[in-house]
């Protein structure tokens, strides 16, 4: 390939550099939905996140950091076990109250994305 005389040194090298970031960058902004398993929707935690400040919080803490209380890490619950969170959010678990009277099946979802986020 010719490079035009017109061009300096530098701005050569600019053109080739965004050449390479070009075909480097993944297409993350070509509309692509995420695979299951991978992080979940933003949205769902988002609305986790608020299920969490009313309900969840006072115990386990802001962004899941535990006061120093006897509550369990939810930034350290496994991420491959939902089902045991569901169970033990709906029918409460030692100290911790169930909830299955305050939070449906859809906020359980929502709260297992925020759980998911590890708070950050
Ligand atoms: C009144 C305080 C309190 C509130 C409010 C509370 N928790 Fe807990 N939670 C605890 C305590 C204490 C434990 C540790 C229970 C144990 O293992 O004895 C716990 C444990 C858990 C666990 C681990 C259960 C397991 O299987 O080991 C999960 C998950 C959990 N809480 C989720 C939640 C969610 C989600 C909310 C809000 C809907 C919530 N908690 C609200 C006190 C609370």
């Amino acid at each position: 390939m010719q490079w035009p005389r017109s061009l300096s040194l530098s701005s050569r090298l600019l053109c080739a550099l965004a050449i390479v970031v070009a075909v480097q960058t993944p297409p993350i902004l070509a509309g692509q939905t995420p695979a299951a398993g991978d992080a979940p929707s933003p949205d769902l935690a988002a609305r986790g996140r608020g299920l969490y400040l009313s309900h969840c919080m006072r115990c386990h803490g802001p962004n899941m950091i535990t006061p120093g209380t006897i509550a369990y890490d939810l930034r350290k619950f496994p991420a491959d076990q939902k089902d045991r969170f569901v169970l033990s959010v709906l029918n409460g678990k030692g100290a911790m109250p169930a909830w299955g009277g305050a939070v449906t099946g859809d906020d359980i979802d929502a709260l297992w994305a925020y759980v998911l986020t590890r708070g950050k």
